[in-house]
């Protein structure tokens, strides 16, 4: 069965779902109960689980929001509840593998917290990391450059999502030779977020500037804009690719 085949296959429950077990591992969500604005409690959170799981996902890296501001986490608040997912998923004897690492946003005291380390990473030195939605971070290539000099490899999560890099693809060309590895939102692609998000996730894919995929998943909400990428032919484009490095990110 080919790739196609493969996104496509009709051997789960609901007949009409797509089958992304041919990404591996999905790096981006918010499964932690209630420490950011992700799931609020471990029942959402074992729903939001069942629900990619439907989809053929089975292996998570769930990354809470670490910022100076809002979400002051850490490892001290991220592993605890890790470790209660983990034991609702074996008491319930689902086959679901999780770890947990952290989506970084790059704010006034992301240096410190890079001084201060070991950050929490993806696989081996990949970190995840965020900007400001709404202006642009003045010292963006410092930060970058910060975590190159600690060891660490940056992947910019969800790229389209920067209205401030819409002004010219060379914005993103000027990340990717920085050696910044970009994660879409799967949202993105089927419009959850915005047209102009969807233009720009349209265009990285074709581009194929894309190295990893993840859910961003928050809430049940998200859900439908997942089911939705059967239809777009570009996410299946971009699978066949062969170029997407989810499943790199979770080798047992
Ligand atoms: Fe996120």
């Amino acid at each position: 069965m080919g790739l196609f085949g493969q996104l496509f296959s009709k051997k789960k429950k609901n007949e009409s779902l797509l089958d992304l077990s041919v990404l591996g591992c999905d790096m981006h969500s918010h499964f932690i109960p209630a420490i950011d604005d992700g799931s609020k409690s471990l029942e959402e959170t074992m729903t939001m689980l069942q629900s990619l799981a439907d989809l053929g996902i089975e292996r998570f890296v769930t990354t809470p929001h670490v910022m100076g501001d809002f979400y002051q986490n850490s490892p001290e608040t991220i592993l605890p509840g890790l470790e209660k997912i983990q034991e609702a998923i074996k008491k319930e004897g689902k086959p679901w593998k999780i770890r947990a690492a952290a989506e970084y946003y790059m704010d006034h005291e992301f240096l410190t917290k890079l001084d201060a380390g070991p950050l929490l990473t993806i696989h081996q030195n990949k970190v995840l990391v965020e900007f400001s939605y709404v202006n642009r971070p003045n010292n963006m290539k410092d930060m970058l450059f910060a975590l190159k000099i600690n060891g660490y490899s940056p992947i910019l999560a969800h790229p389209e999502r920067y209205p401030y890099l819409y002004t010219s693809m060379r914005e993103y060309e000027d990340l990717l030779d920085f050696e910044v590895d970009f994660q879409l939102n799967l949202g993105s692609i089927s419009g959850m977020y915005s047209q102009g998000a969807q233009k720009i996730a349209l265009e990285l894919m074709k581009r194929e500037w894309v190295t990893y995929v993840g859910t961003d998943m928050h809430n049940m909400k998200n859900y439908p804009f997942y089911e939705a990428l059967l239809n777009i032919p570009e996410f299946v484009s971009l699978v066949e690719s062969g170029k997407l490095k989810n499943a790199d990110l979770f080798k047992d």
